[in-house]
């Protein structure tokens, strides 16, 4: 190989050999990768296009959640995730809430941020909103340019605001971008640094930078259900002790820091997994949740429970999701657009407010079995497979190793006995 060429100019079969030639990567794991990346989900020159130094491709399961019921409306929500009891509890709490009818779900009109900042010595908040005010007009015309196909859609540029950072040393341009039905990332930078061009020369300063908010504050979606005890009971606990639980579960959350975090990551177990599926940048939506769950200044956990007077378990959740349903990776990624077909989202605000809804289901199936078995009960099978395949049980192997680790004493139930169980397996076949 030509050893002048850059590591990132190299075909994904060259930086394989690459990496195995420097003992990077043994050769059984290099021959994997490259025959995962020639039979993969991709074709391999568009995963070699979608990032840099691409050497193979990463598959996990895309599995679906069938009847969340939103708005009146059934939902089938794909997921991708790696971690076992995702799906399943996400099934088991849009179950239990299509029970008591449907989760209600409203969002806000979808807009995204977009800042210019310039250091306040250099222009004055006083200064940029002279010019925003005076020359406003040309700012939107700008904009417009940008982006044409957008603002043709009634999207685009909407507002120009003027803010000084909180302790004044930098001076804020706030842009508020309405992108139509994508996420708005992409549509949010262009006009920002289009603006931002005009502007630095107008007001003859270099601005700082040009960039989308990933905060997302300004748009909220909120969903809300109401469940009857009965349609949450588990085996061993009375139902109104259980909902009771739960809202202590919730009471805690509120004041204890570590417990509000846990308890927004299972929200975000449903959140991430349908974001993923989509083809949408999981980061920025669990960025912009983690901030809004700060934003009184005390992390807070996304989903409140209550009892109401009826004796009904009520669950509530808010949260900020830049999202979008048009555009992004989803446009190169054909499971992705296969995902997005398969959740039948006629636009972004229907997207959002089911993926509000997932998360609300996904905490209450973990609160109920906290505020009950545990979680590790219900994991109990889902464990078992994941200790099979662990230990190499193939095929219809699989479930028999499964059946057989079940039957064993808990504290018995370990990959060493699954190996065993598999050589044992294989010994009489
Ligand atoms: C596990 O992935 C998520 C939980 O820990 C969430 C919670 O504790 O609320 C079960």
């Amino acid at each position: 190989m030509n050893s002048s060429r850059k590591f990132h100019d190299l075909t994904a079969r060259e930086r394989l050999d690459v990496l195995r030639d420097a003992g990077e990567i043994s050769s059984d794991d290099a021959a994997e990768l490259l025959r995962i990346n020639e039979l993969g989900v991709l074709s391999a020159d568009v995963a070699a296009h979608i990032i840099e130094n691409q050497v193979s491709q990463y598959a996990l399961p895309l599995g679906v959640v069938r009847g969340l019921v939103v708005n009146n409306k059934s939902y089938v929500v794909p997921m991708v995730v790696e971690e076992a009891s995702v799906v399943a509890a996400a099934s088991h709490g849009a179950h239990m809430a299509a029970r008591c009818g449907s989760i209600c779900a409203t969002s806000q009109p979808h807009r995204v941020l977009g800042e210019i900042v310039f250091e306040a010595a250099e222009v004055s908040a006083e200064r940029a909103r002279e010019i925003v005010v005076s020359c406003g007009t040309q700012l939107f015309e700008i904009a417009r340019a940008a982006l044409p196909s957008m603002h043709a859609r009634s999207g685009g540029l909407e507002k120009i605001d003027v803010e000084s950072s909180d302790n004044g040393t930098f001076t804020k341009i706030l842009l508020t971008v309405n992108p139509c039905d994508a996420m708005g990332a992409n549509a949010v930078n262009t006009i920002a640094e289009a603006v931002k061009t005009t502007l630095s020369q107008w007001l003859n300063a270099s601005a700082l930078v040009a960039i989308l908010s990933n905060s997302g504050d300004e748009s909220l979606t909120i969903a809300e259900v109401e469940l009857t005890p009965q349609s949450v009971a588990v085996r061993g606990t009375e139902p109104e002790e259980l909902v009771h639980r739960i809202a202590l579960l919730s009471d805690l959350a509120q004041e204890d820091y570590a417990r509000a975090v846990t308890h927004n990551k299972g929200i975000m177990n449903g959140i991430s997994s349908a974001v993923l599926a989509s083809g949408n940048d999981t980061r920025a939506v669990e960025a912009c949740a983690h901030a809004y769950a700060a934003h009184s200044g005390k992390y807070q956990p996304l989903s409140t429970w209550h009892v109401n007077k009826s004796g009904n378990l009520c669950g509530r959740i808010e949260l900020p999701l830049q999202v979008g349903i048009v555009g992004g990776s989803a446009s190169s990624l054909p499971v992705a657009k296969i995902a997005r077909r398969l959740g039948g989202y006629s636009n972004v605000t229907e997207f959002k407010n089911v993926l509000a809804a997932l998360g609300l289901v996904q905490n209450l199936s973990a609160l109920r079995a906290l505020a009950g078995p545990g979680i590790q009960a219900g994991h109990m099978n889902l464990q078992m497979n994941a200790l099979a395949l662990a230990a190499g049980a193939r095929g219809s192997e699989i479930d028999i190793i499964v059946e057989q680790l079940r039957a064993l004493p808990s504290q018995e139930r370990n990959s060493a006995q699954a190996a065993r169980l598999i050589d044992e397996l294989r010994a009489c076949e």
